[in-house]
């Protein structure tokens, strides 16, 4: 842990992204075998035509740790750099500990501190606000960020309104206060109310519920969510986010938008409010459905990878999500 430059903030750069997606898939037509459901519905109302779904032996670190170790080698950072692992996940491989410090674990990040944070399709972000306070103050100079989720261990396979939209996946990013990389500016923002609380969560399996048969028995062991409720929401904090940062960045132009994977429709339906046109809003979820907190970090890989941030180089990218808790933010960077 170093001091920051005589309390100035610090530079906070993105140096390398990987992600992951389990190889087996979920289509429409494999739905249509286990509810009510049809692949036009499915696609008009969701614009999902496919997720992947973690294999047996696959959980949330493990899907993480195939995407940290990508990001590290795009960062060019070994293991033993990093100061500070930061998970966001809902869906971590224990109750306790942290799967921060599984993923440590195998990565033999022996010098990092490692910590999970619950903020659901918000937690990439939420993280990414984490990480760049410490990197910014000098807390810590290389951190891990990860957005990881396997939702297909907490959906309820019965509940046709549910099922259909969730994925697994894990992505990262490396932040560090080294020379160079992509800027993340200091405007992002988070945000939250719990008077949101039962929108979409998870009954019982806590401290307040603890498991029953019964409870068991009656699925709310598994995700509940109030779909409509969560698409209203979705739609104007996806504007408000967005809006935010375009106004706090008069003097940059934008480049990308990259938003949670909700749901094609909130996607479509925020952007023609916000008066973007289509190819300013990045959307990969008719491939991977919603993966909650690797939603963002997935688009970025994928894009990264791709080349096709290269013709956003100085350009401002604006990333937003909402979910559980209700928890929602944003990010923005200079790419
Ligand atoms: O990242 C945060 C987590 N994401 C969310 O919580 C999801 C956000 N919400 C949504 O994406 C949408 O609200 C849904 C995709 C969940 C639902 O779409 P909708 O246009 O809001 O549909 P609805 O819930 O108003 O339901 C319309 C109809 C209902 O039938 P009736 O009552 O009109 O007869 C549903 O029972 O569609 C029916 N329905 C389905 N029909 C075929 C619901 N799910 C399905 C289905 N297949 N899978």
């Amino acid at each position: 842990m170093v001091e920051s430059r005589n309390g100035v903030l610090r530079r906070v750069g993105l140096f390398g992204t990987g992600s992951y997606a389990p190889e087996k898939v979920y289509s429409n037509a494999d739905f249509e075998k286990m509810v009510d459901t049809t692949d036009e519905w499915i696609t008009t109302r969701t614009g999902i035509k496919e997720r992947h779904i973690a294999a047996e032996d696959e959980a949330t670190s493990t899907m993480a740790v195939r995407a940290a170790r990508s990001a590290l080698e795009a960062a060019g950072i070994a293991p033993e750099e990093l100061d500070l692992i930061v998970v966001g996940t809902v869906t971590p491989d224990h109750p306790f500990p942290a799967s921060a410090c599984l993923i440590q674990r195998e990565l033999g990040a022996w010098n990092a501190a490692a910590f999970d944070l619950s903020a659901a399709c918000a937690g990439f972000l939420y993280g990414v606000s984490v990480a760049s306070q410490f990197v910014a103050t000098g807390a810590a100079n290389n951190v891990l960020v990860v957005g990881a989720d396997t939702l297909s261990r907490i959906v309820n396979y019965k509940d046709r309104g549910s099922c259909i939209l969730f994925g697994d996946g894990a992505g990262c990013a490396v932040l560090s206060s080294r020379d160079g990389g992509h800027e993340i500016l200091p405007s992002g923002t988070l945000h939250a109310d719990g008077r949101g609380a039962e929108v979409i969560y998870i009954h019982s399996g806590g401290s307040q519920h603890p498991i029953t048969h019964e409870a068991l028995e009656t699925r709310l062991h598994q995700m509940q969510v109030s779909g409509r409720e969560v698409y209203k929401f979705a739609v104007s904090k996806f504007v408000d986010l967005v809006r935010g940062q375009l106004e706090a960045h008069p003097d940059l132009e934008l480049g990308l938008v990259i938003p949670h994977q909700v749901n094609q429709r909130i996607i479509d339906s925020a952007r023609s409010r916000l008066g973007l046109p289509e190819e300013k809003v990045y959307s990969n979820i008719a491939r991977f459905g919603n993966t909650s907190a690797a939603s963002i970090p997935i688009a970025l890989d994928e894009l990264v990878r791709s080349g096709q941030m290269d013709e956003h180089r100085g350009k401002l990218i604006v990333f937003c999500a909402f979910g559980a808790g209700l928890a929602w933010g944003s990010a923005a960077m200079r790419w």
